[in-house]
């Protein structure tokens, strides 16, 4: 288990993903929605934040195990739910999935991905966690969390951030469609990414597999985001949440928060988590970045609850800012993604392998020990 030295930074899995599959794919992942805007800001803002070190201060270890949900990882950070990951490499969701097992990390699985909860469950020995999109059918709701209860999954994670589908010029222009349409623009595509080519027609097309039971065959696009409209009823509420919290025995994280109130309702709602998130920028472009509200929300709710952030991070030092920035845990979306598609099999392990490297430098060059220190070396001078 270790990084590929020829791939040490983003920016060389960015450009090798770009040059092994389909642009339509590479777009769905590499795009946030209207103009970009709260993707880049995301980006932006992390790295505002400075850190100070110590370098005379008595140091022994650093050590970045961190126990969460009753549970000690090997590492602050973990894979966040994506949906149609096949699309993007073939079993990309089942390559991060065991990359995750092997590194014992947290890996969610989204309801609208390629691979089924009982896949994922044996993929990760019964520690994967589950997102959900609310279904607006209760039976089908019931239906889907009794699947991730008898797959062992001990956390849920309910996302809040999706009310509407997010405005996504690139995946309009392209046709965006699973599987992929066959115009002319996007077989020219795939023809000049024979790699992807034959391992997706190896592997055969890939689909929602969670959600192929309930699904009606042969869904063109428009007819996909119709279903998708119907069957997930957006905006998440108190009262569909209630029941959800009545029926889980396990944790439930609610992924999405970007303000105090909706933090303060998962807190009286009796929930043992929250993702501080938005969506990888993918869903409000006139939104905050994400390290903004985890700075105030952290602390005036960590106490309460587990407060956990994504959107933005693409590297140790990025973990390790928003760590002290207050997050108790990190999650990590596309990075994960942009791996896999450069690297295939081997980019999972690569992803997380260097992620730990990198991290692991930063603690010892600020004489950070333990994970929960890294608020005291937060630069908070404005
Ligand atoms: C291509 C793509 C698909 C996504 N699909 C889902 C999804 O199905 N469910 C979900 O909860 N979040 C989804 N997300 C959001 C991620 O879970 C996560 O919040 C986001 O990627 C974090 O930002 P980052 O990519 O900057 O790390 C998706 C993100 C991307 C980039």
């Amino acid at each position: 288990m270790s990084y590929d030295s020829r791939y040490p930074a983003i920016e060389d899995l960015i450009k090798r993903a770009k040059r092994k599959i389909p642009r339509f794919a590479f777009e769905y992942l590499d795009g946030g929605c209207n103009e970009d805007v709260n993707l880049m800001r995301n980006t932006k803002e992390i790295r505002e934040v400075q850190l100070i070190p110590q370098y005379l201060t008595k140091h022994t270890k650093s050590e970045m195990k961190t126990e969460l949900f009753g549970h000690v990882y090997d590492a602050p950070f973990g894979i966040a739910p994506v949906g149609l990951q096949g699309l993007m490499w073939p079993k990309a969701p089942e390559i991060l999935a065991q990359a995750a097992h092997e590194h014992n990390i947290p890996f969610i699985l989204s309801t609208v991905t390629t691979m089924d909860i009982e896949r994922a469950s044996e993929l990760t020995e019964g520690k994967a966690w589950f997102q959900l999109y609310h279904p607006a059918d209760n039976q089908l709701r019931d239906d889907i969390i009794g699947r991730a209860d008898a797959a062992g999954c001990s956390v849920l994670v309910l996302l809040c951030d999706v009310p509407t589908f997010g405005f996504r010029p690139r995946d309009i222009r392209n046709g965006l469609a699973m599987p992929p349409r066959m115009t002319l623009s996007n077989m020219l595509q795939i023809m000049g990414r024979p790699d992807w080519a034959l391992r997706t027609l190896f592997h055969g097309q890939p689909n929602f597999t969670t959600m192929k039971p309930y699904m009606p065959k042969g869904l063109d696009m428009k007819q996909l985001g119709r279903y998708m409209d119907q069957t997930f009823s957006g905006r998440l509420n108190e009262e569909k949440i209630a029941p959800i919290r009545d029926m889980w025995k396990g944790k439930i994280v609610l992924k999405g928060v970007a303000c105090e109130s909706d933090a303060e309702k998962a807190v009286s709602l009796g929930l043992d988590g929250i993702i501080v998130s938005n969506h990888g920028g993918r869903q409000l472009d006139a939104g905050n970045s994400t390290i903004k509200p985890l700075k105030y929300i952290a602390e005036k709710y960590r106490d309460k609850l587990t407060v956990m952030m994504d959107s933005g991070i693409r590297s140790g030092p990025d973990i390790a800012r928003s760590l002290a920035s207050g997050a108790d845990f990190t999650f990590l979306g596309r990075t994960f993604m942009y791996s896999v598609a450069a690297l295939g099999s081997r980019g999972g392990d690569h992803a997380i392998s260097l992620l730990k490297t990198q991290l692991q430098q930063v603690m010892e060059q600020v004489c950070c020990e333990r994970i929960e220190d890294f608020p005291n070396f937060l630069d908070r001078v404005e």
